[in-house]
């Protein structure tokens, strides 16, 4: 039988992250691939008993519940946006979604017409890419330094494609490990607001800052409500396997995602929202996240270490300030996409370049994770990889 799929399924792919962790499952692989956080440091404890606590609220927990989320959990949610700068969004201007994954699908869903246009950081995370893409909406690329988008190039793509939104993670990105300076982080607000543009502003790893002495303002608490939407997520901080997340913006845009989302699941799983709130009530969250933090920066600064020791031709990356990855550029000889199933036969993954990028790939460019491996696998996986490289690049047998 051949199926008749819609024309919009044709940008469909299986990501290339999805289709290495499967294979990385099954065998016996250190695995950089995956933006995971260590299983080992989940709350269990403070999870179980914030499911008691649900439990103890007796049978109406298990009831259907509000499309926009449960609102003790909005509540705290706008508490925490507040001490971040973002003052203009209450439990109103909100929607809790499943993850952060689907406020960028709720928000694609009411905004692009197939054609419209997207602007992105090169390379962008690439999830979003596919959401946008199976929109049909049309994604360039605007030309990115390690502070943030080139204004004269973003202004001028602005002018010359009159895009719907620009997307961005401006705070440790998902794969370039980038973090925007407060100048990039202004003019893109206000070229916004000139141009007519919305500014979607994906934050998960905002909270996971190594060095506390610098604040890195979010977009959304640079604008007046009126052109930032800001996504956020319990995902890196809490338990992924919980699935919340929010977002926030403009009151009219989150009702038309409301309404969108009632005919995609209704709500989402109010029995993790409810846990959530009685997580942040009665567990220290932001305690267990400067525990996050101190434990994933040690492990970066192992995967640092092991960088600098290899001596690898052509190495290039910048050291992040937070989140959970590494951005690698190597030899221009070396296509990493093709390197892959050597690196993995050999003990380790990690995810090719090549698919986090809208404009033109770098094929000589990776993302390693260093927050789900221990201090010892992560020299270990680092060992195998500068092999494998190194052999590469000697025997020249992997060409771009
Ligand atoms: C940049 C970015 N946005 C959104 C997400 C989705 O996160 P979740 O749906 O778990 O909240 C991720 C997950 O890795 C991400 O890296």
């Amino acid at each position: 039988m051949k199926y008749a799929f819609a024309k919009r399924v044709r940008h469909l792919h299986s990501s290339a992250v999805r289709d290495i962790l499967k294979v990385v499952n099954k065998e016996n692989v250190i695995s950089f691939a995956g933006g995971l956080p260590d299983d080992n440091l989940f709350p269990l404890e403070g999870v179980q008993d914030a499911f008691a606590r649900v439990f103890e609220t007796g049978k109406k927990s298990m009831q259907y519940s509000e499309t926009e989320g449960y609102r003790p959990l909005r509540e705290v949610i706008v508490e925490r946006m507040k001490r971040k700068g973002i003052q203009s969004f209450t439990e109103d201007d909100m929607l809790v979604t499943t993850g952060s994954q689907q406020a960028i699908d709720l928000f694609s869903r009411v905004i692009f017409n197939p054609g419209d246009v997207v602007l992105t950081e090169d390379p962008t995370y690439l999830a979003a890419l596919q959401v946008f893409q199976s929109y049909e909406a049309k994604v360039i690329a605007v030309d990115s330094d390690d502070n943030g988008m080139l204004p004269d190039d973003l202004e001028q793509k602005l002018k010359m494609y009159k895009p719907k939104c620009i997307y961005v993670v401006p705070t440790f990105s998902n794969p370039a490990g980038r973090v925007w300076s407060k100048e990039r982080r202004v003019q893109l607000v206000n070229l916004a607001h000139k141009y007519r543009a919305l500014i979607f502003e994906d934050d998960p790893y905002g909270d996971i800052q190594f060095n506390e002495d610098e604040t890195y303002t979010p977009l959304a608490a640079l604008d007046d409500g009126t052109h930032v939407l800001y996504t956020s997520t319990f995902s890196k901080t809490a338990v992924p396997a919980l699935r919340t997340g929010w977002i926030a913006g403009p009151f009219q845009v989150i009702r038309m995602m409301a309404q969108a989302k009632q005919a995609n699941d209704l709500h989402s799983n109010s029995l993790s929202q409810q846990a959530l709130y009685q997580l942040c009530r009665h567990f220290d969250l932001d305690g267990h996240i400067q525990t996050l933090i101190h434990e994933y920066r040690a492990r970066k600064d192992t995967m640092l270490r092991m960088l600098q020791q290899s001596n690898l031709q052509g190495l290039r990356f910048v050291e992040p300030k937070g989140g959970m990855f590494f951005w690698i550029e190597l030899d221009e000889k070396i296509n990493t996409t093709l390197l892959l199933s050597e690196a993995v036969k050999q003990g380790v993954a990690y995810v090719p370049g090549e698919p986090f990028y809208a404009g033109t790939p770098k094929a000589n460019t990776m993302r390693l994770n260093f927050t789900h491996s221990t201090h010892e696998k992560i020299e270990q996986g680092m060992n195998i990889l500068v092999d494998v490289v190194e052999h590469a690049t000697q025997e020249q047998i992997i060409l771009a």
